[in-house]
């Protein structure tokens, strides 16, 4: 891509916004997370650019925040100050150039000061500890929370299955709230389950006998 090309791409995601927002929804969640575009272009291992766009840390940010800034501005257009813009990253990735808890709290210092409504990290286990560029005793949760220090909300993932699993996760005071991902797959009605009392019918298996019914559900939340 050309640097105007890349340039082009950021205004594609504020259109991608603008029709969420014309569509009526209450806001957007811009998804710098799980190897896609976005953090493909803030990793080292990924973005090789020597151009406006890459070749130090500084340069490797400007895509994800040209991102925001954009959403941002479409949202001023449409003076639609209400409308939820929030971030959604992975902290850190294997390999020598893949992204440090470091290089990530740097980037997270940097969307801390663009206007934002919520950050939120993917984990596959919420109870994950830092690999390198932070200390590796503490939790990857805990370290971003620490260093967001109730600028703005925080959101966490990762395993979380029952209400138990939600709460104690909650309990640890790492994050503002959880987000459930494969749960609600296997439990298409989960609020209503730990709504009303029913927590002992939360699934935490796939029942291969009952195929049909995840596929149908599946294909609701994922499409
Ligand atoms: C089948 C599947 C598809 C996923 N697709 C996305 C996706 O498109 N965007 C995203 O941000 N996360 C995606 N994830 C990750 C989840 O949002 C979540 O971070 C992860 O599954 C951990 O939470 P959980 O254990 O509650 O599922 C996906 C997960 C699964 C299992």
């Amino acid at each position: 891509m050309t640097e105007q090309e890349v340039w082009d791409m950021v205004q594609s995601y504020a259109y991608a916004a603008e029709l969420v927002l014309r569509a009526g929804f209450d806001g957007v969640e811009i998804h710098g997370a799980n190897g896609w575009q976005i953090q493909q272009f803030f990793s080292a291992a990924t973005n090789l650019r020597h151009d406006y766009w890459g070749g130090s840390l500084e340069k490797r940010m400007r895509f994800p925040l040209a991102i925001v800034d954009a959403i941002d501005e479409m949202r001023r257009k449409h003076h639609r100050p209400d409308f939820i813009i929030g971030y959604r990253f992975s902290p850190e990735e294997p390999g020598e150039q893949g992204i440090t808890m470091k290089e990530m709290l740097a980037l997270v210092d940097a969307l801390l000061e663009k206007p934002l409504q919520y950050l939120h990290i993917s984990l596959w286990d919420f109870y994950k500890k830092v690999r390198r560029g932070a200390d590796t005793n503490l939790t990857r949760m805990q370290v971003v929370h620490d260093r967001i220090n109730g600028r703005l909300p925080f959101f966490g993932s990762g395993n979380l299955y029952t209400a138990d699993d939600m709460l104690k996760a909650y309990q640890t005071g790492w994050v503002e709230s959880v987000s459930i991902g494969k749960s609600i797959m296997l439990n298409p009605n989960l609020v209503d389950l730990i709504e009303n009392g029913r927590e002992a019918e939360i699934q935490t298996t796939f029942d291969w006998d009952n195929a049909d019914f995840y596929h149908t559900n599946s294909v609701l939340f994922w499409s």
